[in-house]
């Protein structure tokens, strides 16, 4: 019986296999219930009891290294796999997702590439902003309710510290530091202190223009929008303006588009108008231009503010203002091909 213990442990030391169908086989015929180390411990009742403790350790060894010998070869399978799993290089390679432009990125760039090829010149101004560049030097009256904290949110320390409530702010500062004719496009997020839903938010993007020059009349303000409409909307595209006010410009006007979804025949986009409202604008106040030390009596100028989600909303026909900032990737890779 010890030679057959020898015998076998010699066979389990010699096992070696290709695959884990072979190893399996192995691992039955030796250690299984029916296998052959298994057999010998049923035979050693047989054994007399003088032999006992060194046939117990010969067949204690030969168990030990016939499951050593199954546990080394199933790791060196499983690592080789993985090896030969890296090397293939006929694999499909793991897809990369690219990011996309988010759409006001998009608005705001198409917008921009149509008043440069007009040649107006894009400027910032920062978001944290005072008094002056807000409101006052844009001729809002000190008792303005837009002034009111239920729109603009001030530094309590500070109330003459507060976010930006348009870009408006930057035409001040562009006519501080730039003497006319000045023709410039002011992109930019702006706050205002409103309940968030579907149509409105607390934080948005506007695109203010200015242009200042000698003999700038509203005829020029009228055709610079016709023609950013048809570049934007398309050929087609007709404006009408309505007489409204705002205190920096005089006279001012709200400016529709006709409906490019259904050509200004009335669809439920437009509310059956036929028009839909984009943008503010009007001829620069004379106090304005004032206040920043340019000289009324010889340069006059025209403005305009439009919000970029709600040209994006037109444009993409979304109803969900919030989708805008939620991030959520779904909305955004929709936007990937443009
Ligand atoms: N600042 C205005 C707003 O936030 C938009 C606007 C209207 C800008 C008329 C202008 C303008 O430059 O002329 O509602």
């Amino acid at each position: 019986m010890l030679e057959k213990i020898q015998i076998l442990l010699s066979e389990v030391e010699q096992f070696s296999c290709s695959n884990a169908e072979e190893l399996e086989k192995f691992r039955i015929e030796y250690l299984g219930k029916k296998g052959k180390i298994t057999a010998l411990f049923a035979d050693f009742k047989n054994v007399p009891n003088e032999q006992k403790k060194e046939f117990g350790q010969k067949i204690n060894l030969l168990k030990n290294t016939a499951s050593d010998k199954v546990e080394a070869l199933k790791q060196s399978l499983s690592a080789s796999r993985k090896v030969s799993v890296g090397n293939d290089l006929s694999l499909p390679g793991e897809a990369q997702n690219l990011g996309s432009r988010h759409p006001i990125s998009l608005v705001r760039n198409e917008i921009s590439e149509i008043f440069k090829r007009i040649g107006f010149n894009i400027s910032e101004g920062p978001e944290i902003e005072d008094d002056w560049h807000v409101f006052s030097a844009l001729n809002f009256p000190e008792e303005h309710p837009a002034r009111d904290m239920q729109d603009t949110f001030f530094i309590e320390k500070n109330p003459d510290v507060l976010l930006r409530t348009h870009t408006s702010s930057v035409q001040v500062r562009v006519m501080d530091y730039e003497k006319p004719p000045i023709r410039t496009l002011s992109p930019g997020r702006v706050f205002r202190n409103e309940a968030i839903s579907a149509r409105a938010h607390c934080i948005f993007h506007q695109i203010e223009g200015l242009y200042i020059d000698k003999e700038v009349s509203f005829a020029d303000l009228k055709q610079t929008l016709l023609y950013f409409a048809k570049e934007f909307f398309g050929e087609k595209s007709e404006i009408r303006l309505r007489p409204s006010y705002f205190p920096f410009t005089e006279p001012s006007a709200e400016v529709d588009v006709s409906c490019s979804l259904c050509g200004g025949k009335g669809c439920n986009v437009c509310k059956y108008t036929g028009w839909l409202e984009i943008l503010g604008c009007g001829m620069v106040d004379p106090n304005v231009l004032e206040s920043s030390g340019i000289d009324s009596k010889v340069y006059s100028g025209f403005a305009f503010g439009m919000g970029i989600e709600r040209i994006a909303m037109l444009k993409y026909g979304i109803k969900d203002l919030r989708l805008f900032f939620e991030n959520d990737k779904r909305f955004l890779e929709q936007f990937s091909e443009l």
